[in-house]
């Protein structure tokens, strides 16, 4: 196991207001560290950063050298001068952490106008492509056609709020991009906020790496099938997430990486 990326995980992540359990932050650890150690290069891109929570697992994981685009509006409290405290909040964390943020790769805006000619122009082809932007319809449909088109061979797509009733449009959205694009991609891995997806010449060695990633042993690994293809479903009991919440509340964050043990 990772020991002192899963510290950051548990500990140091958790002081960024946001969405990536740890179920999540594992799958992406175990991901990336597969890809470096084959050598799967390429560079990485988030549409929704919030805060930032996914995008300093991001940087933590992969170190300085790695390019991360990050994609967001920015906008949230933003007042008439243009000002907005959630940009300021977001390299805030950053420096607080020893990640100071790449300036050159963010891109404030709307994604559903990005092209992939601007992601690839400031990360190359992207080895992992995690959407969690804008949860509607269009949304969906927009940022996947951006990250199909900017997508490494070897690319993983982290679609967030999957199957979440809160976000029924999210579900139309990532089942509509698998149905229309059957033949090259498929699900490999579901957890209970996440669908992650790559191209069916890599299914294999994904499903495998999720399977065989010492840092998700703690959870069930429920083979389920989805669209024709083999999805390896993480199942979390609520026992665990409950004790791990009681944890967190009572100040005992640095103690809750033994839940996930
Ligand atoms: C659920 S939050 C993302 C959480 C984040 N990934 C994390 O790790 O905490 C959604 C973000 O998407 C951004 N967003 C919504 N619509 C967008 C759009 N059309 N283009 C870019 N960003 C968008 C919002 O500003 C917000 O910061």
């Amino acid at each position: 196991m990772n020991s002192t990326t899963r510290k950051f995980i548990f500990h140091d992540l958790q002081t960024i207001e946001g969405y990536i359990d740890p179920p999540d932050a594992l799958v992406f650890l175990s991901l990336l560290q597969s890809q470096n150690s084959k050598s799967l290069a390429g560079g990485i891109a988030e549409i929704g950063v919030f805060y930032g929570r996914s995008y300093y697992l991001f940087r933590k994981i992969c170190g300085p050298e790695q390019k991360v685009v990050a994609i967001d509006l920015f906008d949230l409290g933003q007042t008439d001068d243009g000002a907005s405290p959630q940009y300021g909040r977001f390299l805030d964390s950053g420096r607080r952490l020893g990640l100071a943020v790449d300036e050159e790769l963010v891109i404030k805006g709307d994604s559903t106008r990005l092209s992939a000619d601007e992601i690839r122009a400031k990360a190359g082809e992207i080895r992992f492509f995690s959407i969690d932007g804008g949860h509607m319809l269009p949304h969906v449909v927009a940022d996947s056609q951006l990250a199909k088109d900017c997508l490494a061979p070897h690319g993983v797509i982290a679609f967030d709020d999957t199957f979440n009733p809160a976000w029924p449009e999210v579900t139309v959205g990532v089942a509509d991009f698998l149905r229309e694009n059957g033949s090259e991609f498929s699900a490999f891995c579901m957890t209970k906020y996440k669908t992650y997806v790559c191209r069916r010449d890599h299914h294999q060695l994904y499903y495998d790496v999720i399977a065989k990633a010492p840092d998700l042993t703690a959870f069930d690994h429920v083979e389920t099938e989805f669209l024709g293809s083999k999805v390896a479903r993480l199942h979390n009991p609520i026992s665990r997430r409950m004790v791990y919440e009681l944890m967190i509340r009572s100040g005992m964050s640095a103690f809750s990486e033994r839940v996930y043990r």
